[in-house]
């Protein structure tokens, strides 16, 4: 379900690019340093499974990308809109910020958004169940979990004490669409796309 577009830094209303192609997406966002991958889990995973069960299904390339990018750890964060945190959790990652490591996240369930900030443009992936993004080290981005938020994501770490964020102070965050996976999904409804 993953779906990529782009937009002008001063114009959050009308997209330059939108596109729902996997491999158009990671072309995309390899030119900008952002890797992206559709993954398939080694092995089924029922809703809702638990840390252990997650890492056993995408073992293969969980391995695979710990090894070529020298990720020190792996988690599983898993957001729904029962938790009483749930919100404060998604205001946690909504302004612009940088980290001294790659940002590299592999959704198993649900769906979440990032927007990454290039020289002069914004760049929205929403990304869902078997997509891997990386945000390289020093790239303005930020995250927005969607309203209501809800997904399980594999997190890489390269630093022992994990994610560290440095705000930009840049408000542009604020000026583009919230993240909710059901007008999202009817706006692409709307672009034809599938
Ligand atoms: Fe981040």
């Amino acid at each position: 379900m993953s779906h990529l577009t782009v937009f002008l830094e001063h114009d959050a209303q009308r997209p330059e690019l939108t596109t729902s192609d996997p491999a158009l997406a990671a072309a995309h966002l390899a030119h900008v340093g952002v890797l992206f991958e559709r993954l398939q889990p080694d092995r089924p995973l029922s809703p809702g499974a638990d840390a252990e069960a997650v890492l056993a299904a995408y073992a293969a390339p969980v391995a695979r990308l710990r090894e070529a990018r020298r990720f020190a750890s792996v988690d599983v964060i898993r957001v729904t809109p029962e938790m009483p945190e749930a919100a404060a959790l998604r205001g946690k990652f909504l302004e612009e910020h940088t980290h001294d490591e790659d940002e590299a996240r592999l959704f198993v369930e649900g769906a979440g958004a990032f927007f990454i900030h290039t020289a002069d443009r914004v760049i929205r992936v929403v990304c869902g169940a078997g997509d891997l993004l990386s945000v390289p080290a020093g790239a303005p981005h930020w995250f927005d979990m969607g309203i209501p938020p809800r997904f399980t994501a594999i997190r890489f770490f390269t630093r022992p004490d994990g994610w560290v964020a440095q705000p930009t102070g840049n408000p542009i965050a604020a000026r583009f669409p919230q993240f909710a996976p059901k007008s999202c999904a009817a706006s692409q409804a709307e672009a034809g796309l599938p």
